[in-house]
């Protein structure tokens, strides 16, 4: 019998081979091992990384609405979708209004939530993040470089310091590169705290432009820079939390809770 339900796995995308194929790829990787029944699609969001890695490379990835189109054109009735998104901000809205004006399409449309859409993802992801960076001793700290939105419901962020916090974790900060909290919120932590040394790590899915420039680039204005101008001895992790299968197998959860539109 040929297959009618489809999964489709939806990511910004990025423009960086190494860390997609690592982050994103392996991440895609699980959820079509866990769901074998379903012919995999894929979608980029970003546009500008579409149209970056075809002329770059020549390889073409399709947007939501033509891996829809491409999923029913193809005779799939049943479709599954879940976003690499990190929090439920404006890329996860915009992804949930785009299928509910397709879902006609289809007998049935299910998607499931970014990393840390509800309280208690947000309390699994504290209780992980620790045991992802084993070499940052009780004298070091762990900061981590999140992406940010400006359109939550739930202070994530905020949320994680919180909970790392309260669980004994004071030597792990959580920031943002676009929103708040900001650096000038690490900043203040890592000062308060004097550590030996600092791990700065993305808490992003991948680990792309703004791990590899506003996090550890050489310029003056990235986070290393200005913590090194603090005196503050730094170390970076550039490894996307895609890579780490704990995070990964999140993402297989959170796909097997899929909400039917
Ligand atoms: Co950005």
């Amino acid at each position: 019998m040929c297959k009618t339900k489809a999964l489709l796995v939806v990511s910004f995308g990025t423009s960086f081979p190494e860390t997609r194929e690592k982050t994103i790829g392996a991440i895609e990787d699980d959820l079509a091992a866990a769901f074998p029944d379903r012919r995999f699609y894929r979608a980029w969001t970003s546009g500008v990384i579409r149209r970056k890695l075809k002329s770059a490379t020549g390889e073409t990835i399709d947007s939501v609405a033509e891996a829809l189109a491409r999923m029913a054109a193809g005779g799939m009735r049943d479709v599954l979708v879940q976003p690499t998104h990190m929090i439920a901000g404006e890329e996860y809205e915009k992804l949930c209004q785009e299928l509910m004006q397709d879902k006609a399409m289809f007998s049935s449309v299910a998607v499931g939530t970014p990393l840390m859409a509800e309280e208690e993802d947000v309390a699994a992801v504290a209780k992980l993040l620790p045991a992802l960076c084993p070499q940052v001793g009780r004298e070091d700290m762990a900061v981590w470089m999140g992406h940010g939105s400006g359109a939550l419901r739930m202070p994530v962020y905020e949320m994680l310091n919180e909970q790392l916090q309260n669980s004994g974790f004071d030597n792990h900060a959580v920031g943002t590169v676009e929103f708040a909290p900001g650096f000038e919120d690490v900043l203040r932590r890592v000062k308060k705290r004097r550590p030996h040394r600092v791990v700065l790590s993305p808490l992003m899915v991948v680990a792309g432009d703004h791990a590899v420039n506003d996090m550890a680039g050489d310029g003056p204005d990235s986070w290393k820079s200005r913590l090194r101008a603090e005196g503050v001895d730094v170390a970076c992790v550039l490894k996307g939390l895609g890579e780490y299968a704990a995070v990964r197998a999140l993402y297989t959860v959170r796909a097997g809770k899929a909400r039917v539109l």
